[in-house]
């Protein structure tokens, strides 16, 4: 089996120069109630509607991957709220995606910032009931202590429940998500009903992504106008960024949307000369090839490249061959699907073994072939994304990497040559010791 060289060590956690945090904080201790309390939080709701007028204002976005316009899900759910119905918000903290620690260290270093941002949700959606879903365990240490914390505090507003599984890539879907706290497996649904038409005991569901529901108490606290005053006009505010790859450690930065991928280079230390491309939003989105280095780090910019910005995990590619990448995220779906919908138990499987023998050198043109048709007739299958995101790999692979494929057609690739390969899961900024 190739080896892989996930750095390891601790996780850097910095802002970009210039950039006031809103959701990182400089002290590499937890953030207790009463400290959060003296900075500002939990602060009264005087009016749910306003405050979801100052969401609208925002053009807050979700984190989570799909990027989602967060009033819409509120205001849907408020509307079945006032209609008479149940509702319920769900933090969504699973984050199963590998190269993705930004919601861990939330959890772990601000659950109370995550947990004012789900009761403001809560209020917003008239939910009555609210949960914390993740699978870390250390994360879900952090989160119990402070819901008593708050139970302490009297901050009661809402009931906060605590909902642990074991952590899978499927796990935090969010039609998985309800499942789960319905009592049932954590995997996927058929859609429609969406959540927000029927989600937890069948009531309208509000699934946000914890970074998602952390920047909503500053858009409580100043105001839709304020949190664009940075980023761009379609991706305001900031973002947490994981970076992983070029042989440093695992870093976590937060930096405003729109932010030159140059200078986040510059701030993890790697040269531009040395970069292949990346691995954007984490497995999901596809590999990027130099064109990169021209972007900007906001949603548009990323899309137009034909890839996206997802939650923000970004792997930068260096003495990595695109292909062994390729084919390691392709193996990793086939094994990590949720084996419920054939189409993408089979097409994984098929993709897996065609970017694999490609990388091995036992590919010929026409599996190339197939891997193309693969990738474009089998998106938008199965349950979830998943198969989307193995699509978008094997696109990426076919379409971006000519000089590479090719290399491997004819079993010379000078880079894999070397032995450098990429094992199970590349980048796996989980192994990574998160404060
Ligand atoms: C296979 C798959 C896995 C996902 N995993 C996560 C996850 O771990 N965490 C998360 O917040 N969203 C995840 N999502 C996205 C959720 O389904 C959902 O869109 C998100 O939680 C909504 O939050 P947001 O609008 O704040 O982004 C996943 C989606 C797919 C298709
Ligand atoms: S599409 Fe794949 S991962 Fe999603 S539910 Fe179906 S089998 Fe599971």
């Amino acid at each position: 089996m190739p080896e892989t060289f996930a750095p390891t060590g601790a996780l850097t956690v910095a802002a970009l120069p210039g950039c006031t945090p809103r959701l990182l904080r400089p002290l590499g201790t937890v953030e207790d109630c009463a400290e959060y309390l003296a900075g500002g939080g939990y602060r009264p709701l005087a009016s749910a509607e306003a405050l979801l007028d100052e969401v609208r204002r925002s053009g807050l976005r979700g984190r989570g991957g799909a990027a989602f316009p967060l009033a819409i899900k509120l205001g849907t759910v408020r509307d079945a709220h006032l209609r008479g119905s149940a509702t319920v918000v769900v933090a969504n903290g699973e984050e199963g995606e590998p190269a993705s620690v930004k919601d861990k260290w939330l959890l772990r270093n601000r659950p109370h910032l995550v947990l004012d941002g789900l009761r403001l949700a809560a209020a917003v959606a008239g939910a009555r009931r609210a949960y914390v879903y993740v699978s870390d365990e250390e994360s879900a240490r952090r989160v119990d202590a402070a819901l008593t914390e708050l139970d302490t505090a009297g901050i009661t507003e809402v009931a906060i429940e605590l909902v642990t599984v074991a952590p899978g890539y499927v796990a935090g879907e969010e039609t998985a998500a309800i499942r789960a706290i319905d009592g049932g497996p954590a995997k996927p649904t058929d859609k429609p009903p969406r959540p927000f038409e029927q989600g937890v005991g069948g009531s309208p569901t509000v699934v946000s992504n914890v970074e998602t529901l952390a920047h909503l108490p500053f858009v409580h606290r100043h105001g839709g106008a304020e949190f664009r005053t940075v980023g761009t006009a379609e991706s305001p505010g900031t973002f947490l960024a994981t970076v992983t790859g070029a042989g440093r450690s695992p870093a976590l930065y937060e930096l405003p949307h729109g932010t030159p991928f140059a200078d986040l280079l510059a701030l993890h230390g790697v040269p531009a000369r040395d970069v292949r491309g990346a691995l954007m939003g984490g497995y999901f989105a596809g590999t990027v090839g130099r064109e990169i280095l021209d972007a900007t780090l906001d949603h548009a910019s990323i899309l137009a490249l034909g890839s996206g910005l997802g939650c923000g995990a970004i792997a930068l590619l260096t003495r990595e061959c695109p292909v062994a990448v390729g084919a390691a995220v392709l193996s990793y779906f086939d094994r990590e699907n949720a084996g419920q919908c054939g189409s993408c138990f089979n097409g994984t499987a098929a993709m897996a073994a065609a970017a694999s023998a490609l990388r091995d050198g036992r590919a010929t043109a026409a599996d190339v072939d197939r891997l193309r048709r693969w990738s474009v007739v089998l998106r938008g299958r199965g349950a979830c994304g998943t198969l989307d995101g193995a699509a978008n790999a094997a696109a990426a692979l076919v379409t971006r990497f000519d000089a590479e494929v090719a290399a491997h057609l004819a079993g010379r690739c000078a880079t894999c040559a070397d032995g450098i390969y990429l094992a199970d899961r590349p980048f796996d900024a989980q192994a990574v010791m998160i404060p």
